[in-house]
């Protein structure tokens, strides 16, 4: 590809009525978006703590994130779909994907970003599905309480970085620590990210030693891991690398 690309996106507001706070307001909305537009820029000011050793590393993704400006048929838009629901909440299981389960369609995926903002339980922030699956369920779910920086966004998850996360791995970044649980055998598919054992969370001291790879340790400040939305802020090269792939790919729709 060639420069940066922009991906239009539309966000689903799916809300019960009993419960006003997840019918979450347009300027939470926006909030969001400008995160990411920071994020996968490396314009995020906080990314000045990334440690000196792994300076050189850090990428500017070249993608941008734009509210739609014209829905499926046509149409003028916002780039904005509420819903109501009699459901309390969701879970992992995609029922906030479809208007017969409760939530809301997805617009044609090949062309849209969908983002699903609803009430999850089991302590979920979000969830994504990663390129090459089926297009009626692709796309990225958060937490109304983990989306944006500002509404019903609640610390330590009001950086917005859910999102930044979530679309990592819908441009098919894996865990930064290859989800082996400890065992130091998978990584994550990126020469530059250091093998890590297993996630990071709160607000890690740096260094933190593990798969021998010291001095320096885990990158836990990578949006892979899992830590506190203060305490991550950077992209690799590397996975840059893994972007490019899946945009001249699997989502090569997106390049036109
Ligand atoms: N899928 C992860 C979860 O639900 C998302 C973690 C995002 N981390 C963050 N600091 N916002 O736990
Ligand atoms: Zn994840
Ligand atoms: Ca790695």
């Amino acid at each position: 590809r060639s420069g940066v690309v922009t991906i239009p996106v539309v966000v689903h507001v799916v809300h019960n009525p009993s419960t006003p706070a997840q019918n979450i307001g347009d300027a939470q909305i926006h909030s969001q978006i400008d995160v990411l537009n920071r994020d996968f820029r490396a314009a995020n000011p906080d990314v000045s703590r990334v440690p000196d050793a792994w300076k050189p590393l850090v990428a500017d993704i070249e993608v941008e994130f734009a509210l739609a400006t014209v829905d499926p048929h046509g149409a003028p838009t916002e780039g904005i779909v509420r819903a109501e629901t009699d459901r309390t909440g969701f879970d992992s299981h995609d029922a906030v994907k479809a208007a017969a389960s409760g939530g809301a369609d997805p617009w044609p995926s090949d062309q849209y970003l969908n983002l699903w903002v609803c009430q999850l339980g089991e302590g979920l922030l979000g969830y994504a599905q990663f390129p090459g699956g089926p297009p009626q369920t692709d796309g990225v779910v958060i937490l109304h309480s983990a989306f944006g920086t500002t509404g019903t966004a609640a610390a330590p998850y009001n950086g917005g970085r859910t999102a930044t996360h979530e679309i990592g791995h819908w441009l098919d970044l894996f865990h930064i620590w290859g989800d082996d649980d400890g065992a130091c055998s998978n990584d994550d598919r990126v020469a530059d990210t250091p093998n890590q054992a297993d996630s990071n969370v709160g607000k890690p001291a740096f260094p933190h030693v593990s798969c021998n790879n010291g001095p320096n340790g885990d990158m836990f400040m990578n949006y892979m891991d899992y830590v506190d939305d203060d305490s991550m802020f950077m992209f690799t090269r590397g996975q840059r690398e893994r972007v490019n792939a899946c945009l001249e790919g699997t989502r090569a729709s997106f390049l036109v």
